[in-house]
């Protein structure tokens, strides 16, 4: 499967990665929806990764997202990070809001669900800032309107990013092989680029910890492991 899928790649004149936070695993950071290791099984999401949730109680959110973000700091990119940074004729299109990618000195990046590396004005008056990963500051108000600061990552039931869900939709509409990389695919519209791309007709090929029966080549195990053989 692994020389399949590196000969499709070999073939290929737009490849384009996909990842979400299987990616990210090796490196420590949690996932979502492992059972009893991820964030979802110790956390409501609605209540600390949603606007009612962060209505309700801002201060919990923001102090889980700066545990978020101190795990982030204290983590390195993987091999998996690496390997794909250093394919500059790639897109990489990613669900995590880490910024291990851009750590392991990736350039052409799409983040779909927002950077936690930023706080934004939870009012929209368009203030943004760069947050200090390692020492976040705790809940505090806008420096132009006032109202409370949030991070800067998408929300269920919020929109995603508009010109980042565009090119990522065109992308996928365009690319002759799609890498999904360590995601479940269970969130919309994100996942969806996947059938995007296989209706176009690219080559999907997988990388999970788990086996799959999605249409495509899948390489069953760690991203860290299997990455770097099929990028480099
Ligand atoms: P999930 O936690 O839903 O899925 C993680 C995927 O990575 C699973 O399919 C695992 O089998 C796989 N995996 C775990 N460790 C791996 C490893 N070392 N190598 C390869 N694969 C591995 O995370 P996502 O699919 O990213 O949304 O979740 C998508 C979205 O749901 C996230 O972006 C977030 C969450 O709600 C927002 O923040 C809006």
């Amino acid at each position: 499967m692994l020389e399949a899928a590196k000969s499709a790649l070999q073939k290929a004149e737009r490849p384009v990665t996909f990842s979400g936070a299987g990616l990210s695993a090796e490196s420590g950071v949690p996932t979502f929806r492992t059972a009893q290791s991820g964030l979802w099984a110790e956390y409501d999401p609605m209540e600390l990764a949603s606007p009612e949730g962060f209505a309700a109680d801002p201060a919990l959110v923001v102090d889980w997202y700066n545990q978020r973000r101190r795990t982030i700091a204290a983590a390195q990119p993987n091999p998996a990070h690496i390997a794909m940074a250093l394919r500059n004729d790639m897109v990489h299109i990613t669900q995590n809001v880490d910024d291990l990618l851009e750590r392991a000195g990736a350039g052409d990046l799409v983040h779909l669900h927002g950077s936690i590396n930023r706080d934004k004005c939870s009012a929209g008056c368009g203030y943004r800032e760069i947050v200090d990963m390692a020492d976040p500051h705790s809940l505090r108000l806008c420096p132009r309107c006032g109202h409370s600061m949030r991070p800067d990552v998408v929300w269920f039931g919020e929109q995603l990013p508009r010109v980042e869900w565009l090119r990522a939709d065109e992308l996928a509409a365009q690319a002759d092989a799609f890498i999904v990389i360590g995601t479940s695919a269970q969130v919309y519209p994100a996942a969806r680029l996947i059938t995007t791309a296989r209706t176009a007709g690219a080559t999907v090929i997988v990388v999970n910890i788990e086996p799959d029966s999605a249409p495509g080549i899948h390489l069953t195990g760690p991203a860290g492991l299997i990455v770097p053989q099929l990028l480099s």
